[in-house]
């Protein structure tokens, strides 16, 4: 693993946009692994403003994201498909045909997962993959669990991710209860990956999936199994982290 600490979210958001436009310019048919949620914005905005500028080409690349709500149309302005549109898609020159999302109205979530992961495969798999982390070290909707769900698959959400999540909604209620998630293989099998906090209320679980146990109880953790994982955090979501590693960039293997 390497770790840099930022000194700001927007910070964070250029280190990883640096990492995902490295990615594009030297494969721009690359396939993309993508997060919604707060923490992946300042990434989205700055990708966006470098396709902008400078003309970083999306017309080759090809998106997986990571996970939807069961019961959401792609409509529906709560749905992660309507997220990726709103904060990164309409803002690119990416090809709607190259963009996938689990399909959280198909009927069943068992042929939805395996059609999803034959899709990934279909497109080569997936090169660089972009995660947030959830306060319970959740990736994807891979909740903690005492075993590690290999592929894409219905979850239960935990009341955690219900009550984090109900910022978004009017009201508790109104959070699903269920989503499709990639697996934790689906995304041990990326080339790369880039793991993104910030903030305080994400300290812990970040100390979690850098300094912790593997375990299925904390689902991050496992990337300390994968070959090449940057963690990219501010330095609230790194302040539980050994001094040692605390505001150096780029330390522990
Ligand atoms: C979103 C996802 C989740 C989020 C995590 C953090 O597609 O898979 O794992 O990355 O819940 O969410 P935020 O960024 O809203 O704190």
């Amino acid at each position: 693993m390497r770790i840099i600490i930022t000194d700001s979210y927007e910070e964070m958001g250029m280190e990883a946009a640096n990492i995902v436009a490295g990615q594009i310019y030297l494969k721009p048919n690359s396939v993309l692994g993508l997060a919604t949620g707060s923490t992946p914005v300042s990434m989205y905005q700055r990708l966006a403003a470098v396709h902008k500028t400078v003309g970083l080409d999306f017309s080759e690349v090809t998106t997986f994201n990571l996970d939807e709500y069961i019961g959401m149309s792609p409509e529906n302005p709560q749905s992660y498909h309507y997220f990726m549109q709103e904060n990164f898609f309409k803002h690119i020159n990416i090809n709607q045909d190259n963009v996938f999302i689990p399909d959280g109205m198909a009927e069943d979530m068992i042929e939805e997962g395996e059609r999803y992961e034959r899709l990934i495969e279909a497109k080569g798999g997936i090169d660089l993959q972009v995660l947030g982390i959830g306060q319970n070290a959740h990736i994807g909707f891979n909740e903690p669990d005492i075993k590690f769900a290999a592929t894409t698959h219905k979850v239960a959400l935990d009341d955690e991710t219900i009550q984090a999540n109900s910022r978004f909604f009017a009201s508790v209620k109104d959070v699903p209860r269920y989503a499709i998630s990639m697996g934790i293989k689906t995304i041990m099998m990326a080339e790369h990956v880039i793991l993104l906090a910030n903030g305080k209320n994400k300290a812990e679980a970040v100390y979690k999936a850098v300094c912790g146990d593997v375990t299925p109880e904390a689902p991050a953790s496992i990337l300390q199994l994968h070959r090449d994982v940057v963690v990219i955090v501010d330095k609230e979501a790194a302040s539980r982290l050994p001094a040692a590693i605390r505001g150096i960039h780029i330390v522990k293997k």
